[in-house]
């Protein structure tokens, strides 16, 4: 079961890549079939919604295919990023009926928790059954090591199983 986990930001230097790569190992040991989908392979400098560009069309073939879906976004300005949004816009049918799960990153103590509320709003729109939980990566420049391992294994992991037994649940 193919669950793909998008990277909300293009930002040089960011470290939600951090998180999505954890994120992607969880999932893996979870059970599915994951890939990170990079907003700076998949964004656009303007809105485009016609689903004809390159990138587009191969974006929709991986929400085709997938079961759900699962975003990390960083909080920008208490709003997630404009690059994530162009991306989610390139395509619209493909996304009915699949949950969405959550993960917000921020240097701040809320972990994201003001951007993930506003992709919530934008996953109503976009037909997405949403999960309940959310993972809120806090002060994420402490979180992982220099080998981008995350320090505190056994708090995060059990955050991460509550959060892919609910994934889990709506898929299977
Ligand atoms: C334009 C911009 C705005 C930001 N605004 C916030 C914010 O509103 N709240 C917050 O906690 N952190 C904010 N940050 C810090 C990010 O949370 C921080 O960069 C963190 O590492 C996650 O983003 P990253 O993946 O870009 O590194 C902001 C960073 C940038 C670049």
């Amino acid at each position: 079961m193919y669950i793909p986990i998008i990277l909300g930001t293009g930002r040089e230097g960011r470290q939600s890549e951090k998180v999505a790569r954890y994120i992607l190992s969880e999932a893996k040991s979870a059970g599915f079939e994951s890939e990170i989908l990079d907003v700076r392979e998949f964004s656009r400098t303007a809105t485009d919604n016609t689903c004809n560009t390159p990138p587009a069309k191969r974006y929709s073939e991986k929400i085709r295919k997938a079961a759900a879906l699962i975003i990390v976004t960083p909080e920008y300005n208490h709003g997630y990023p404009g690059e994530l949004k162009l991306m989610l816009d390139s395509i619209y049918e493909e996304y009915a009926g699949k949950p969405l799960g959550i993960c917000g990153v921020s240097a701040g103590p809320l972990g994201g928790a003001r951007a993930v509320e506003q992709l919530r709003l934008v996953a109503v729109e976009l037909r997405m059954p949403l999960l309940r939980e959310a993972l809120y990566f806090a002060s994420v420049q402490d979180l992982f090591d220099d080998n981008g391992i995350i320090k505190d294994k056994d708090a995060w992991g059990r955050r991460t199983k509550k959060f892919f037994d609910e994934l889990s649940s709506r898929v299977r």
